[in-house]
């Protein structure tokens, strides 16, 4: 685990320049597990160096699977086919990653041997009876600490192909249970409340596994096998979050985001931006890797208030934190419903994100599943990152308008996600700094 680092983040310039920000989390995760179980090589390109990717690469070499990294942001998997992981009495750590969890939990289900699945401090306080309850259901035999990590599943139990109705939006769980399908008899179906990020489904079908999938639906066979196939990774929507927020709130800026992956499912915030009377323009829209991707051109503007539509909520479901920068950044009020999955994130985000804004002058009225925030003009402080990836470089936004610097403490898992953020903010005008 990284040691402990706190940055402090003043007034910058106005934003300039063209960046591409690290590739996408959610794929590469994905690209390495399916790979690793993937008769032939696969080249991944884009792959996101953080700490949460290179965990999951770490557990599946325990398991047996050959990934090489022949250059930053590259891997070379050869793959080991669907039964050719082996078991190993090592606990297979996750860090920080939910992501790497719960999938690895539905992967392993259906395997001959056991495991056990450990977290950091965060990870370790996050539920996963969302996904042990279903895949039960399957027939696995998961023990859980009261419903919390550490995972330990027991191998050998056969797998039945179930029909599940997902309580939460989840595009974790939806992927456990299809990871899980792979070695399952007969069918697996995942119904959504609302359509989630189909990352899985894509790239299932990209490897050659029969598939039927559509917005809220996914059904999968077992018995099949995956053949190895080159990923191209786009740049992730998460991490450019935090400079379209900044650009529209800095005046004077204008970035261009290069290559950035703008599968539906991940892009609420643009229209919420957009809502709040952001200047973002996609350019070049084009196809890669089955997968839609752009660059994009955001302007400074005058954002206002508003009430973000509740449908929008899971497609900008990690933006949140750069989300309430926005509204304290704008004039009038921004209502927040229907997120309560933001309090079991790599921290409760939405009484982080309250606790620190209110550090920094603004008022924000906190609610079960969301809140208000009231615009208005933020002062210098010292807010709490609580160890929160997302919620550190959001703050890192706030301290280009405070009028005093913000100081941010716990920030070392922005390496989970966001390798070189301080450099690449500053390359383009922040004035962020190690405390
Ligand atoms: C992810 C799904 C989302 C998201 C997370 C990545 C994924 O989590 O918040 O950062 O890659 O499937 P939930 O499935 O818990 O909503």
């Amino acid at each position: 685990m990284s040691a402990r680092l706190d940055w402090t983040s003043g007034a910058g310039r106005a934003l300039q320049g063209s960046l591409r920000v690290p590739g996408d989390k959610s794929v590469s995760h994905r690209s390495l597990m399916l790979a690793a179980l993937a008769e032939g090589r696969s080249h991944v390109r884009g792959f996101l160096e953080g700490e949460d990717t290179r965990a999951t690469a770490a557990v599946l070499k325990q398991l047996g699977a050959r990934i090489e990294a022949p250059a930053d942001g590259e891997r070379v998997i050869d793959g080991v086919g669907l039964h050719g992981l082996r078991g190993t009495d090592a606990r297979l750590d996750c860090g920080n990653a939910g992501t790497g969890m719960r999938l690895l939990a539905g992967l392993l289900a259906g395997q001959a041997f056991d495991s056990v699945l450990v977290g950091d401090e965060s990870l370790s306080r996050r539920p996963m009876r969302r996904v042990t309850d279903p895949l039960s259901r399957m027939g696995a035999q998961i023990d859980t600490q009261d419903g919390l990590p550490p995972l330990r599943i027991h191998g050998g139990s056969p797998l039945q192909g179930i029909s599940y109705t997902l309580p939460v939006a989840s595009a974790q769980v939806k992927s456990a249970l299809l990871l899980a399908g792979l070695y399952a008899e007969g069918t697996t179906e995942v119904i959504e409340p609302h359509p989630t990020r189909d990352y899985t489904e894509r790239m299932l079908a990209a490897f050659g596994w029969p598939i039927d999938f559509e917005p809220g639906r996914a059904r999968l066979s077992g018995g099949h096998r995956l053949t190895a196939t080159d990923v191209d990774v786009p740049a992730d929507f998460s991490s450019a979050a935090f400079f379209l927020v900044a650009a529209s709130v800095v005046p004077g800026s204008e970035l261009h985001l290069q290559s950035v992956g703008l599968n539906p499912r991940r892009t609420g915030l643009l229209q919420a931006l957009r809502l709040m009377g952001a200047d973002i323009r996609i350019e070049n829209e084009r196809q890669s890797g089955g997968e839609p991707v752009g660059d994009i051109v955001v302007r400074h503007a005058a954002l206002h208030g508003t009430e973000i539509p509740e449908v929008l909520v899971p497609d900008m479901i990690d933006e949140f934190p750069a989300l309430f920068i926005a509204a304290a950044a704008a004039s009038g009020s921004t209502v927040i419903r229907g997120a309560a999955e933001l309090r079991v994130k790599e921290s409760d985000r939405l009484a982080t994100m309250a606790a620190g804004l209110r550090v920094l002058g603004i008022e924000v009225d906190e609610t079960p599943d969301g809140g208000t925030i009231h615009g208005g003009r933020l002062v210098g402080g010292t807010v709490d990152s609580h160890g929160d990836h997302r919620i550190a470089m959001s703050f890192a936004i706030a301290g280009l308008l405070a009028e005093t610097p913000v100081t941010i403490t716990d920030c070392s898992n922005v390496a989970t996600s966001f390798p070189g953020f301080i450099e690449l903010a500053n390359g383009c005008g922040f004035g962020l700094r190690e405390a």
